[in-house]
């Protein structure tokens, strides 16, 4: 059986810097969920299809074939054979992803691809359902949250860091906004799963974190 660590939580608490460094420890794939449902989401912005547009985003979602391969340790998402690795890290793209992911056709796709790469490799992933849909009988389960002002701040430093123009205000608007649509919608809304363990990242190090999740690994 493999080895499963899901972490979940909202939209920059820090779950992909922790996961990736915590994979890395323990010679685990890193799995990043939210970046398969960024590569649907360029899929239907290329296309032109509506956020709203229920119908047309589950027509779309049949010809998008996303895949997943490792260079170097590090995810490579293809779209139809493309790799759109650096396209899906934009806010458009973040909140198109966010506005798709209630459709439950573009969800069924992603969790079949998810839960088959679990099922051949140790992993850690990270998302919004993995504990409580993707990966239900996970060996290690976390929920990773921070207060929204200091989510806002940390994507405005990330943005600011890559030289993007931003503003703190809107991104926290931003976040609360997507916040609300994934912790409300149908289908697997972000939620702490019953058996997983809350972390609050606010008055953490990144260091302190990782160290927490590796010492629930090693007292299982
Ligand atoms: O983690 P992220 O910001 O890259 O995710 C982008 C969006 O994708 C997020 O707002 C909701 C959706 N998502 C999801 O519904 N389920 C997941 N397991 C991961 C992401």
């Amino acid at each position: 059986m493999s080895y499963q660590i899901a972490i979940d939580g909202p939209a920059g608490a820090g779950k992909s810097t922790v996961a990736k460094a915590v994979a890395e420890r323990l010679g685990y794939i890193y799995v990043d969920t939210g970046a398969m449902y960024r590569a649907m989401a360029l899929y239907l912005l290329r296309r032109h299809i509506d956020a709203a547009d229920a119908e047309g985003i589950s027509e779309a979602s049949r010809h998008a074939d996303i895949t997943i391969s490792y260079v170097d340790g590090a995810q490579q998402v293809l779209l139809n054979g493309e790799n759109v690795t650096g396209l899906l890290r934009t806010e458009e793209v973040g909140n198109m992803a966010s506005a798709s992911s209630v459709n439950p056709d573009v969800r069924k796709k992603l969790v079949e691809l998810q839960q088959a790469l679990a099922a051949r490799e140790n992993v850690v992933m990270d998302g919004r359902d993995i504990g409580t849909c993707v990966l239900p009988d996970a060996n290690v389960k976390v929920y990773l949250t921070a207060s929204t002002g200091c989510r806002a701040k940390r994507r405005y430093d990330e943005l600011s860091a890559k030289g993007e123009d931003c503003n703190l205000e809107e991104i926290e608007a931003d976040i609360r906004e997507r916040d609300e649509r994934d912790m409300t919608r149908e289908f697997s809304p972000l939620r702490q799963a019953g058996d997983a363990v809350l972390v609050d990242s606010s008055d953490m190090t990144v260091e302190e974190v990782i160290g927490k999740i590796i010492s629930l690994v090693q007292g299982k």
